[in-house]
Formats: structure tokens, sequence, C-alpha cells
């Protein structure tokens, strides 16, 4: 899979921080029923790759990802629990060959000229900007497009339904993350139909 088909199937990316594996299926398929079908679950709880598993299992409709993808043991362990592609914070050497030899397709991330070369140098010129809003926001972005016209970026990191349409606006985004589309109370009480409203939200984002 190239990366940037990633971008095919709509504006917004969901960065998803699961709690319970009980969670799991309900979380995807709400999203999957307001459109969203690219999905990416974060590393960041004990009960992620339990989480991605069900998900890759029950909800085949979903394209699966793992974000916080940090190490070559992270992306082994995304590559078993099914997901197709993997999403890391920022970028090393090692993550890069790590998925390449696992044929897991990476969005890096990256926040400076400097690492968007590295990882460019390696064949990644698909790229999550991360932490957007915290690194330099849209005139980051606007400024790299410059030197780097090649480039295609992916920000995350303080995007909102009132400032995504503005990123996705830019020649050089190509979608977009968030954990909007998953907030934690939605989920803690069950209300999977305001998950699936904020999800049919996005589609009027890009324009
Ligand atoms: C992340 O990796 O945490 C994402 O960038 C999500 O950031 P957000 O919570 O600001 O949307």
């Amino acid at each position: 899979m190239n990366p940037l088909s990633l971008a095919d199937h709509g504006p917004v990316i969901p960065v998803i921080v699961l709690q319970r594996v009980a969670d799991a299926v309900p979380l995807a398929e709400a999203l999957l029923a307001g459109g969203v079908k690219v999905l990416e679950v974060t590393l960041r709880t004990p009960v992620a790759l339990a989480c991605m598993e069900a998900i890759a299992r029950s909800v085949p409709d979903a394209i699966l990802g793992a974000g916080t993808v940090r190490s070559a043991t992270d992306a082994q362990a995304a590559r078993d629990a099914g997901c197709a592609f993997a999403v890391s914070p920022g970028y090393t050497a090692a993550l890069g060959a790590a998925c390449k030899q696992l044929q897991l397709p990476l969005l890096p991330g990256v926040a400076t000229a400097s690492e968007l070369m590295t990882a460019q140098a390696d064949g990644y010129d698909f790229l999550k900007f991360f932490p957007a809003s915290a690194a330099g926001g849209i005139p980051l972005l606007k400024a790299l497009a410059g030197p780097f016209p090649d480039v295609a970026f992916c920000p995350t990191g303080g995007l909102t339904p009132d400032n995504a349409g503005q990123y996705l606006a830019l020649p050089n985004v190509r979608v977009c993350g968030g954990s909007w589309l998953s907030p934690q109370d939605a989920m803690a009480s069950g209300d999977w139909a305001r998950i699936t409203r904020l999800a049919r939200e996005t589609a009027s984002l890009r324009s």
C-alpha cells in the first residue's frame, strides 16, 4: 500500500487512545458508520494491541493502522496485530528500515526541515507533521512548501474541527489527524452515536 492512498478515504484520520478492549469494535463501527474507515490506534495503553487484534478480526472494512510506533519492536507487534500501516511521532533510520523489511507502510513524524530531510533520504515523502500546532502550525507548513515541494504532510497535534479545514486547504496537506473523533468521555459512556456524528461532520472539512 502506498501511504498516500490513506488520504483517499476522507480528510481526517482519527488518532485513537483506547482504554478498554471492549470499546475497540464499537468505536471502529461507529467511525465507519460516519464514513471514516482509516483508523490509527495508538500504542499508548496496555490494551492497544488487543484492541487492534479485535478490530482487525471483527471490522474488516476498516483500514487499520498503529500509531505511536517508536521502535522496530513496536512495528513488528503492530504488524502481528493486523495493522496495515504504522504512524510514528518521530523518525529514526532503524524504524524506517524495520518497516521496510516488514513491508509495513510508515507515515513518519517530523517537525523540522532536518528531520524531513532524514526521512526523505530514506524514501519517505509523505510525512506526519507533529506536533503540528506546537511546532509552528500552518505558517511552518507554508514555509516548508518552498524548499520541499515534493513532500506531502498529514498534520496532527492540536488540530480541531475549527482549524482542520485551514490545514487541509494547504497544497502540501493531503489529510490530517486528530483525537477529537474519539473523545474519552464518549467512549467511557458508550455514546457511539456522538462518535458517528463527529465522524460524519469531517466530510465537510475538505472543500
Ligand atoms: C497525537 O499523536 O497525539 C495526535 O497528534 C493527536 O493530537 P490531538 O490530541 O491534539 O488531536
